[in-house]
């Protein structure tokens, strides 16, 4: 860590691969550390990239804490930082502070069920809980991944998400039925409950749209998981990062301190400022 915390280190970008190509474009980065090492992090935590002279943005690390050699980070396309992303190469030279926020209670949950439930870019700040707990298997009970897009080209890591099949229930969708999709075809909260998940000994973990995040609870209510059995992570704009501008704030909490994980417990309990 620099002796300035706003100080960023460099990255170098290693890998990049387009995940969603038209208006709502996402792109996938590998970042390797340029001056050799750097900091590690827990799942749920997010980062500052900086494009130099073009600005910073705060991203969830994508990737699993277990992969040391580089943190990846999935931009969706919105403004300007995120098009000066789009619009760089590999070997490119980054900067990245970090990292920031809570993690999920990973160790809390080993011998539960896991259910994940994401949408659209919200598969990003929840794949390195599921990867991780992939390649832990044994340490958790049944797996279940509900992952929806607006159309089949709006879903993320579709390659990676194929490759867990077989140890991890998978189930996507998509909004509008289309022709040779052989998902389910309905908005993501409808998906979960089609498939009805048990609440016995299980944890609910949901990110994406508000909109979204909003009815899955409602669901995962009605199916009778407790609100201490979800968890989610809200994305409130943010400045510093490190709780020293006030421009993240939920009620009394800096979210890019006490946040971005909550447990539905917590979080109903915060305005909804977010
Ligand atoms: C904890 C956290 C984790 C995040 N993880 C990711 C991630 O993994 N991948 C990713 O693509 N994005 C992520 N974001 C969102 C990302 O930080 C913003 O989209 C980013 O500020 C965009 O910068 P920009 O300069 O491209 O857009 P800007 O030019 O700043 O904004 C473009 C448009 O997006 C809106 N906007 C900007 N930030 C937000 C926000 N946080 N919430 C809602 N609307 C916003 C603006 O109002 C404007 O309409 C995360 C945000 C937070 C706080
Ligand atoms: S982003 Fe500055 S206090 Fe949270």
């Amino acid at each position: 860590m620099p002796d300035n915390i706003y100080l960023p280190s460099l990255g170098r970008i290693a890998y990049i691969k387009d995940e969603v190509v038209g208006e709502r474009a996402i792109k996938t980065f590998h970042v390797e550390p340029l001056d050799g090492g750097w900091f590690d992090h827990d799942c749920g935590q997010c980062a500052m990239l900086s494009v130099f002279g073009r600005g910073e943005a705060m991203i969830s690390i994508a990737s699993s804490p277990l992969v040391k050699g580089y943190k990846q980070f999935s931009i969706m396309r919105v403004g300007r930082v995120s098009s000066a992303f789009h619009d760089l190469s590999v070997g490119d030279v980054v900067g990245i502070r970090g990292p920031y926020g809570n993690s999920f209670p990973i160790d809390d949950w080993r011998g539960k069920n896991l259910v994940f439930i994401g949408g659209g870019c919200g598969l990003a700040p929840i794949w390195p809980l599921i990867t991780t707990a992939v390649a832990q298997r044994g340490d958790f009970k049944d797996i279940t991944v509900f992952y929806g897009g607006r159309t089949s080209r709006d879903i993320m890591y579709r390659a990676e998400l194929e490759k867990l099949r077989g140890s991890v229930d998978v189930h996507l969708s998509i909004d509008k039925m289309e022709e040779g999709w052989d998902g389910y075809c309905g908005f993501v909260p409808a998906s979960v409950m089609n498939r009805d998940p048990s609440p016995q000994n299980a944890i609910a973990i949901t990110c994406g749209p508000p909109i979204m995040i909003k009815f899955v609870i409602q669901n995962l209510n009605k199916l009778g998981f407790k609100d201490e059995q979800i968890y989610t992570t809200i994305e409130n704009k943010m400045k510093c990062g490190i709780g020293k501008c006030g421009r993240c704030n939920v009620g009394k909490d800096y979210v890019c301190v006490k946040g971005p994980v909550y447990s539905w417990a917590e979080l109903k309990y915060l305005p909804e400022e977010y």
